[in-house]
């Protein structure tokens, strides 16, 4: 059997799978792909008995051929997978579509809910002609405990490589690929609520190279949290989300060099740099029909202030639309925290400070206060020294006592959650720079 035959299937296999994810069983789109894919198989085993799918670390493989490409797309679906307990998959002849279909269902199982080996629960759901299993370490399996950690990366990164493809996609053929913006949005909504910083940090320091496109991404996932937050429907949380995405997109049509440059800009620069608001706008206004008008409006928007100042000027006086001002926060955040590194320190704090500042000038005060409400001046999964020297990490936000979360200690004994708004001498001092002295406590995130 060709390898490129199975390459297709497993194509085909992921699509479906994603398909399920976002729409029900019973979607006219999901029948269609399930369709499709069944009708792949049921030719590949026609030719032979079974076919046997394998996870080598962190590629598929089946027989000889390791598809190192195509794992690489599909990465957090492999990890959900390896922590479902399954490296093995065997489609035997005769399999129905029923059991294909229960099979992919069953693989929309959160980790959590599994109390048992998989294989259980196939049987279960009469599943007979499917098996999975364990790779044995006789076929060269090298045992990974894969870590919550690194499949929050995987997911981060899988979402940063879809978020680049859409944006290659849009710049050379001009369309939007809208099934691919659903996914990272669902991935988005799905994994990133609330655990933002993980990523910054993580991502930072594992050296992927993702910096061009996790701006974009960090922006986008703080968005659709802030909004979350503020009681949005989930429509608006994900328009906002994908606002978020394409807000900086007219910078793809600024050199590098100005974008990158260390010094000072010159003033024919700068005004390039603004110049991306309108590139974006005028950019994203003819897909308003796929992904709404609010990304283009956030594009123009985000950077005008909350007092009118900013860019691009307008000869009349005209309030920006509330997703801008939500973006243009999460946008000045993310770009603060992004840019802590061992030479120029951001700390939480330090960014709490500069932001409040502005308050009620460059950004929308009662937004601005929400905004760290919900963070907290120290974000959760912060790494923190408290002032009597213990380390601990950020776990919970009080929202009324933003100085004050719940923390875990990691340097000594365990001993639960402490809530420092119920300690009186007890709070934090600083934060470690997870580059320097903060690294070795990474691991507890
Ligand atoms: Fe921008
Ligand atoms: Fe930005």
């Amino acid at each position: 059997m060709e390898a490129n035959q199975v390459e297709t299937f497993l194509k085909l296999f992921m699509v479906t799978w994603q398909m399920a994810r976002i729409y029900e069983l019973k979607h006219p789109k999901f029948i269609t792909a399930m369709d499709t894919l069944y009708d792949n198989l049921t030719l590949i085993l026609e030719q032979r008995q079974e076919l046997v799918v394998g996870i080598f670390g962190d590629e598929l493989a089946s027989g000889e051929d390791i598809f190192f490409e195509f794992s690489k797309k599909v990465i957090a679906s492999i990890d959900h997978l390896k922590n479902m307990g399954i490296e093995k998959i065997t489609f035997t002849c005769d399999l129905q579509k029923q059991e294909l279909i229960e099979f992919i269902a069953f693989l929309l199982t959160s980790n959590d809910e599994l109390d048992r080996p998989a294989q259980e629960y196939l049987t279960l759901r009469g599943i007979t002609r499917i098996n999975v299993d364990k790779l044995k370490a006789s076929e060269g399996h090298r045992k990974i405990k894969v870590k919550d950690v690194d499949i929050k990366i995987s997911h981060y990164r899988a979402c940063v490589e879809n978020s680049a493809n859409i944006f290659e996609e849009l710049l050379e053929s001009g369309a939007i690929d809208s099934l691919r913006l659903q996914f990272i949005s669902r991935d988005i909504v799905k994994y990133f609520i609330g655990d933002h910083r993980i990523f910054i940090e993580l991502a930072k320091i594992k050296g992927h190279d993702l910096a061009t496109f996790s701006h974009l991404l960090n922006v986008s996932a703080l968005s659709v949290y802030f909004a979350y937050k503020l009681g949005f429907s989930r429509q608006d949380c994900l328009d906002l989300g994908t606002a978020g995405l394409f807000h900086d997109i007219g910078k793809l049509f600024i050199t590098k060099t100005i974008l990158q440059k260390p010094n000072r800009l010159n003033s024919d620069e700068f005004l390039k740099v603004k110049s991306h608001a309108v590139i974006g706008a005028e950019i994203l206004i003819p897909h308003r029909k796929v992904i709404t008008e609010v990304p283009a409006l956030v594009a123009f928007e985000h950077h005008r202030n909350f007092d009118g100042s900013g860019y691009p000027k307008l000869p009349f006086v005209v309030k920006s639309h509330l997703a801008s001002l939500i973006v243009s926060i999460c946008d000045v955040y993310d770009a603060l925290t992004s840019r802590r590194t061992y030479k120029a320190d951001y700390p939480p704090e330090a960014i709490y400070k500069l932001m409040m500042r502005q308050r009620g000038t460059r950004y929308h005060p009662e937004l601005l206060d929400i905004f760290f409400k919900i963070m907290g001046v120290w974000p959760k999964s912060s790494i923190v020294k408290l002032n009597d020297s213990r380390i601990a990490i950020v776990r919970e936000i009080n929202e009324d006592e933003i100085f004050s979360p719940k923390v875990e200690v990691v340097s000594s004994e365990p001993c639960g959650l402490i809530d420092l708004s119920k300690e009186t001498d007890l709070k934090i001092e600083k934060t470690l720079n997870t580059l320097f002295e903060g690294q070795e406590y990474l691991e507890r995130l």
